[in-house]
């Protein structure tokens, strides 16, 4: 079984599932309303567990209601309750609205994820020492992030940074100690200051963050696919082409899986096609975590790459 620690974020999700969004002081009446369980790293750690990868998750959930489900959750999933850890604050939230063409916008409220220090990383080093790949993303304080990427570096352990929420803050200079980066196509353009509209321009974009030193770049496009550039060749890998109801999450089962299928032995480019698939198929599905399949799954789907 590959080991995989993913060390981020957790959000108890309220979403709320609308043909159109209200305008500034105007209620509307929306369709239907779902609670789930989200917030990046459990989601890229639950993908990752679906598809049968030894996770260790190292989050802090809330003192309260939505902690004790998120805690539930992750033993549900078999994911390892070593890196659970229970904070003062009130769980992070995320309110989520959902339109009828799939389109989402989500609100965070961070809360005790923020309690994910450098000092509990320092705690919980055994995580980071005992793993075939760490992986990280960005709503907890990127302190957190840059301290974690040292760590690791220290002890020869790659990294997958996942730089969404994206944050301007970013230091280029603990990207390049990074092995994947993968940002889509708006990070990116806030990270490089470039425009992302067209393919050239992305490209372009994406051809800065090599020539300062990034290992593997993956520019993730939703349905136009990835690009994936190292410092010796660019690869534009298409997506699985779907009809998308919820696309809530996307990301996280790109990176999630991902993360299984290369640990698991999978070349980059072969990981990038299956995660892309991984990643269609949750599109089609309604919510976050409740939206990806499990391995089981996979193998009863008709789908273009199957994976052992
Ligand atoms: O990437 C999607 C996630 O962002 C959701 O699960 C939501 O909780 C927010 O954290
Ligand atoms: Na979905």
């Amino acid at each position: 079984m590959p080991k995989i620690t993913v060390i981020g974020s957790n959000m108890y999700e309220l979403t709320t599932y609308t043909d159109h969004l209200p305008h500034r002081g105007e209620t509307i009446e929306a369709q239907d309303f779902a609670e789930g369980f989200g917030g990046k790293g459990a989601n890229q750690a639950v993908a990752a567990a679906r598809l049968g990868a030894d996770v260790t998750l190292l989050t802090v959930v809330g003192n309260d209601y939505f902690g004790r489900q998120q805690q539930q959750n992750y033993t549900d999933n078999h994911i390892h309750s070593a890196g659970i850890l229970v904070g003062h604050q009130g769980s992070g939230v995320a309110s989520i609205f959902v339109e009828s063409t799939g389109a989402n916008r989500i609100l965070i409220v961070t809360r005790a994820n923020n309690e994910l220090t450098p000092a509990v990383i320092d705690a919980h080093l055994d995580l980071i020492k005992n793993t075939q790949l760490i992986v990280l993303q960005q709503e907890i304080n990127l302190v957190t992030n840059y301290h974690v990427i040292e760590m690791a570096n220290k002890y020869h352990i790659p990294v997958m940074l996942n730089p969404a929420p994206a944050n301007l803050e970013l230091d280029i200079n603990y990207v390049t100690k990074v092995t994947f980066f993968t940002p889509n196509e708006h990070e990116l353009a806030t990270i490089t200051g470039l425009p992302t509209y067209t393919q050239p321009e992305i490209k372009a974009a994406g051809q800065t963050l090599i020539d300062a030193g990034v290992q593997n770049l993956f520019i993730t496009q939703g349905r136009h696919g990835v690009l994936w550039m190292d410092q010796h060749h660019s690869e534009q890998i298409a997506a699985l082409p779907v009809m998308p109801v919820d696309t809530t999450g996307a990301g996280d089962a790109f990176a999630g899986s991902f993360a299984y299928y290369y640990t698991a032995g999978a070349p980059i480019g072969t990981a990038i096609k299956l995660a892309n698939q991984y990643a269609a198929i949750s599109v089609t599905r309604y919510g976050t975590q409740t939206a990806y399949p499990t391995k089981y799954e996979m193998r009863k789907m008709d789908l273009p790459f199957q994976f052992e």
